[in-house]
């Protein structure tokens, strides 16, 4: 489906409002899904329960990783399920990660008092940080060059321009990965999911809905999660890395970042028999 056809013509973009400018069941339940994880820190702060800053700055940060990955996904999802108006989600989950990521910023500038100096200081100081900036730029060249007139604009190149899209995910998993150190069991799954919608993207397009294919490039990706825990414990941390590889062949520490990975990875191939079974896809 061209892109055009899914966004709005003219005027500003209302997310709850779809390309014709009527109410969407969709995009206001997709919004509502963005919002919704807000209330376990309200939740919290009116049981006196919330935790320091340093605690909720990582809540924003995991969230606003978890909606740039599934603002990734949207596009395996919408066809596998042969469901284009999905699509249309694309560019307000991606508005969405990026205000996750405006909040968590913001944390971090009031936890270091708001002093520019100390701010600049620590981000060109340490490495992590470092990446999470550059991520933020390039974020937020994406979230600026979202609108209709830049998509017209651009033309071609705006395709080209949004693929850094991935690169920035990379930075912004690492940048996890690099803080959490010796408990970096989500940050690995992203990485692991990250792989994985990296590794759809590249399949030939009548392969990507290929049922055996996708079942089997899920397990590959499950084991290259387990390789790269492996790799990061054994070389970013003192942790007996080999103990820890063997922990995914026992199923009382289930589930394990690789097991989690192949699962959600097991997904797709799954919708696409589901759908077969319904009889409202032909065999590719
Ligand atoms: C200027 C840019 C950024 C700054 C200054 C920054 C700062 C921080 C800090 C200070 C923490 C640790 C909080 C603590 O002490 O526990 C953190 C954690 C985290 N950040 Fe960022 N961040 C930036 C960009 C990003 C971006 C772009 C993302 C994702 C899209 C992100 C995702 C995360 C995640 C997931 C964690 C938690 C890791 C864990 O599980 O412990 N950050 N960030």
């Amino acid at each position: 489906m061209p892109l055009n056809s899914v966004l709005p013509d003219r005027g500003f973009f209302i997310p709850w409002r779809d390309g014709r400018g009527r109410l969407s069941r969709l995009r206001i339940a997709a919004l509502a899904a963005m919002l919704l994880p807000m209330l376990w820190p309200i939740w919290d702060w009116l049981h006196d329960e919330l935790g320091d800053l340093e605690e909720i700055t990582d809540f924003t940060g995991r969230w606003a990783l978890r909606f740039l990955l599934i603002s990734l996904a949207i596009t395996p999802m919408g066809r596998v399920l042969e469901w284009p108006r999905l699509f249309q989600l694309r560019r307000m989950l991606g508005l969405g990660a990026l205000g996750w990521v405006g909040l968590h910023v913001a944390l971090y500038v009031v936890d270091q008092d708001g002093m520019l100096g100390k701010i600049v200081e620590e981000i060109s100081r340490r490495f992590y940080l470092t990446i999470g900036f550059v991520a933020v730029l390039g974020l937020l060249l994406l979230g600026l060059t979202s609108t209709d007139g830049w998509v017209r604009y651009l033309g071609r190149g705006w395709k080209r321009l949004h693929r850094i899209v991935f690169p920035l995910a990379v930075l912004a998993v690492l940048h996890a990965m690099i803080q959490a150190k010796s408990n970096a069991s989500e940050p690995l799954v992203m990485a692991g999911l990250l792989l994985w919608l990296v590794v759809w993207r590249l399949l030939p397009k009548p392969l990507a809905l290929g049922v055996w294919l996708l079942a089997g490039a899920a397990l590959l990706v499950g084991f290259a999660t387990a390789g790269l825990e492996y790799l990061w414990y054994a070389n970013a941390t003192k942790l007996p890395a080999g103990r820890i590889f063997m922990a995914n062949f026992n199923l009382d520490l289930a589930p394990r970042p690789a097991l989690a990975v192949m699962l959600i990875a097991l997904i797709l191939p799954a919708l696409l028999v589901v759908q077969r079974l319904a009889g409202r896809r032909h065999p590719a």
